[in-house]
């Protein structure tokens, strides 16, 4: 039987959501417009939440990226679904969910590095500090998470749970 326990409430996710909107607004408010890449499918409810509390110009892409299976990260990282927009020359922020190993992210900055972008940031929603196995850059935090598994606010187990409007912790 799967159980959940709710780790972070729908009203802490609003209100960090907001700060961090608030963080990137102040960071980008001399810059010409940011482009938003949300990593499907985990951060696509993260990132329509912040994309609205955000106010300098904005355009959003996606990208996809599987390595996933059940509850354990892989370190092989696939595209499985490309950009549209031509990122040469602006200013990136990736989107994610939560980073674990930081395979993923590593292998996504690495990428959209290739396409000469003028700078990338990573926002991500949950932090699994604890997990990592690559060092990678993260310039906008939501929260600190111990090693568990988390489901809901667009984060699933076996695409399960994304619909949930809190954050909790899955058990079997
Ligand atoms: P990483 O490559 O190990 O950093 O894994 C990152 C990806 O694994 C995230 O973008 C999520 O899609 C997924 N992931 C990692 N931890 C969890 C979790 O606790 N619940 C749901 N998905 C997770
Ligand atoms: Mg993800």
């Amino acid at each position: 039987m799967e159980k959940l326990k709710v780790l972070i409430t729908k009203a802490q996710i609003q209100k960090k959501v907001k700060e961090l909107a608030e963080s990137l607004s102040r960071d980008y408010s001399k810059n010409d417009y940011i482009i938003l890449i949300c990593n499907l499918k985990g951060a696509f409810i993260f990132l329509a939440d912040l994309c609205r509390k955000i106010k300098v110009p904005l355009c959003i892409d996606f990208i996809a990226t599987s390595s996933y299976e059940g509850t354990e990260s892989t370190e092989n990282v696939r595209i499985i679904k490309d950009l549209k927009m031509n990122i040469m020359g602006k200013d990136i922020i990736i989107v994610e969910d939560i980073v674990d190993t930081g395979y993923t992210l590593a292998y996504i900055i690495e990428y959209l590095k290739l396409h000469h972008p003028k700078s990338i940031k990573v926002c991500t929603l949950l932090d699994k500090k604890c997990k990592r196995k690559v060092e990678i850059p993260i310039d906008y935090t939501g929260f600190i998470i111990d090693n568990r598994f988390v489901v809901g606010y667009g984060l699933d187990y076996n695409e399960r749970y994304r619909e949930l409007e809190y954050i909790a912790e899955l058990s079997r």
